[in-house]
C-alpha cells in the first residue's frame, strides 16, 4: 500500500517540523504502508531535513505536486522533474484535476510531464478522474479511457508509474464513491492500461479519504493505496489512514 499525502498549497516551515515530529512519535502505526508526502515545492527541502532530524528520513518518501515537461530553461515559476530528483524526491504527481482545471493542462501535457518524470528517474503518479457532470451522464468509463490513453507515459511499468483515480466530485467534498463503484472503476482502469502496458500498474484511490473511510476503501479489490489531500495535513489522520489500510 502506498499512502501518499498531497499537501497542495498548504504549509509553512513550522508545519513541516510538526508533521515530521508527529509522524516520528507514532510511525509504527503505519505498519508496512509506504508513506509519501508531496508538500508544496518550497517545503520539500525543509521537510526532508525535518524528517531526517526526527529519525524517519528513510521511512517517509517525498514527492512534488507537479513538474514541467522540460529539464531546464526559460520557464519562469516552473520546477523540473530533475530539480525534484535533485532535492531528494522519489515521486511526482502529474495531471491532478486542480492542474488540469486551473491551468488548462491537456492529456498531452500530462503525458509529457509524466515522461519527463520517468526520464529524471522519478515515479510518476498520473491522476485521472471524472467530473460530477460526466458521472451523471454515465460517461465515467469513457472519460477515464480517454484520459488514460492520452496521459500515460510511454514506457510505464509497475516500478515507474502509479495511477491515481480521483473522481473530481469527491475531492475536498467529503463525498466518496461506493466501494462497489471504486472496485468497478479500478477494474476498468486495469483493463484499459492492460491494452498498452505489459505490467499490472498500481492504482491509488483519492478523493475525501479520511481515517473513517480508509479501512473500507483500502480493502477494495484493485486499490493499491490512497492519494490523500486535506487529511494528510494532520499527522494523526495521515497515520490513522495508513493504519486503516492494514498494510503489514
Ligand atoms: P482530498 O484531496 O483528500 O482533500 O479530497 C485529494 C486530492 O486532491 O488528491
Amino acid at each position: 500500500m502506498l499512502i501518499a499525502g498531497n499537501w497542495k498549497m498548504n504549509g509553512l516551515s513550522a508545519d513541516a517540523e510538526a508533521q515530521a515530529k508527529g509522524l516520528a512519535a507514532d510511525i509504527g502505526r503505519a505498519g508496512g504502508a509506504k508513506l509519501l508526502i508531496c508538500p508544496p515545492a518550497t517545503l520539500i527541502a525543509p521537510m526532508a531535513r525535518a524528517l531526517a532530524d526526527a529519525g524517519i528520513g528513510d521511512r517517509v518518501a517525498l514527492g512534488g505536486q507537479d513538474c514541467h515537461t522540460a529539464e531546464k530553461g526559460a520557464h519562469t515559476g516552473d520546477v523540473s522533474a530533475w530539480m525534484l530528483k535533485d532535492i531528494g524526491c522519489s515521486h511526482v504527481i502529474v495531471g491532478h484535476s486542480e492542474r488540469r482545471i486551473d491551468h488548462g493542462e491537456s492529456d498531452d501535457t500530462v503525458k509529457a510531464k509524466a515522461e519527463a518524470a520517468l526520464e529524471a528517474g522519478l515515479i510518476a503518479i498520473v491522476c485521472v478522474g471524472e467530473t460530477e457532470a460526466q458521472r451523471q451522464a454515465e460517461e465515467t468509463e469513457l472519460v477515464l479511457s480517454h484520459q488514460l490513453r492520452g496521459s500515460m507515459p510511454s514506457g510505464a511499468t509497475r516500478e515507474n508509474t502509479v495511477i491515481a483515480y480521483e473522481p473530481v466530485w469527491a475531492i475536498g467534498t467529503g463525498l466518496t464513491p461506493s466501494t462497489e463503484d471504486v472496485a468497478a472503476v479500478h477494474a476498468h482502469i486495469g483493463t484499459v492500461v492492460a491494452d498498452f502496458f505489459p505490467d499490472e500498474l498500481r492504482i491509488l484511490y483519492g478523493g475525501s479519504v479520511k481515517p473513517e473511510n480508509a479501512g473500507s476503501l483500502m480493502a477494495v479489490d484493485g486499490v493499491d493505496g490512497a492519494l490523500v489531500g486535506g487529511a494528510s495535513l494532520k499527522f494523526e489522520d495521515f497515520l490513522a489512514i495508513a493504519e486503516a489500510s492494514g498494510a503489514r
